[in-house]
């Protein structure tokens, strides 16, 4: 591997076709050079990608969150990290949202547990790291042969919230029992009471049933924090419940705002208007920018 005179390989960072801005922001704040590639998306939906300057011997950071289309994002993300890792370069994936997170196992019969196929493709890809953010399990990372690492979004998040809203009595909820390590570490950062729902998803229709008993809520302003909002369906059935309470403004924070299809509508149906997010998942909501996070994170990487 060629390296600098102090010995360190040399990085530079490749801001993936779905994560341009983010990757150039956390080059910034590395101070690393940028990999320039050319990239063509034919319209039958598959990539063309064309790098130019070599880069053997050096370690590239790969940045390409795999929010939806998540199977295009990730295959652009073998096609570099193939190509590159075959120059002889040290692939280091930086995937903000990691899709297939939440398939960590096989919760029904003969499902495919996504993740591990992931984990897969990607050491076979040729990565050698990955780092993403707010894995949806601890249990997701056992799953990779490679060195993982899950960057917490909960601090700035939770600076985002004391920055912008004046809350009152404010009570930090996780709707199910799966984000409440995450959901608790936010509300003892907003030094706030901390609740735990519980969720009951039916695993064909998808349909979510969230109960608690005794909220004492009344009056006062919630968070319902959890990693992912997808569909909206699991912070909308956690925000009737703490309205049936009492609950005065519900607010929604999440590290990954995937939002399809008429999420937004389905919070604000149930008075569930203030959202937050992070850029890991570019949309309406995400306010919260990652790439200082990730760019602390990498600099204590020293491989
Ligand atoms: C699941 O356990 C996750 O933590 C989220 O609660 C879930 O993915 C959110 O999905 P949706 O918005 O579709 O209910």
């Amino acid at each position: 591997m060629r390296a600098t005179r102090e010995g360190v390989a040399e990085k530079v960072v490749l801001p993936g076709p779905a994560s341009k801005e983010l990757g150039e922001s956390i080059a910034r704040r590395l101070s690393l050079p940028l990999l320039p590639y050319e990239v063509k998306v034919f319209p039958d939906g598959e990539t063309r990608l064309r790098f130019e300057e070599k880069v053997s011997g050096k370690t590239v950071l790969i940045v390409q969150s795999t929010y939806p289309p998540p199977d295009q994002n990730l295959f652009q993300l073998l096609l570099a990290s193939h190509r590159l890792s075959q120059e002889g370069a040290k692939v280091h994936a930086v995937v903000p949202y990691l899709a297939y997170a939440r398939q960590d196992k096989e919760f029904v019969a003969g499902e495919v547990v996504s993740l591990g196929v992931v984990s897969h493709l990607l050491r076979s890809g040729g990565v050698s790291r990955l780092t993403t953010v707010d894995i949806h399990s601890a249990e997701g990372l056992s799953l990779f042969a490679i060195p993982v690492y899950s960057v917490s979004a909960i601090p700035s998040l939770v600076s985002y919230v004391k920055k912008n809203f004046k809350l009152n009595q404010p009570v930090v909820v996780a709707p199910d029992f799966g984000g409440s390590k995450r959901s608790e570490a936010f509300a003892s950062l907003l030094q706030a009471m901390f609740v735990q729902l519980s969720k009951k998803r039916d695993r064909v229709t998808g349909q979510v049933k969230v109960e608690s008993s005794k909220l004492e809520v009344k009056g006062r302003d919630v968070l319902i924090v959890d990693d992912i909002i997808s569909t909206g369906g699991t912070v909308r059935a956690a925000g009737i419940v703490l309205r049936e309470a009492g609950a005065a403004r519900v607010i929604a924070v999440c590290s990954h705002p995937l939002l399809v299809d008429d999420a937004m509508e389905k919070l604000g149906s149930e008075g569930i208007r203030d959202v937050v997010g992070t850029n890991t998942v570019p949309s309406e909501v995400s306010k919260v920018d990652v790439s200082e996070a990730i760019a602390e994170h990498l600099k204590t990487v020293t491989e």
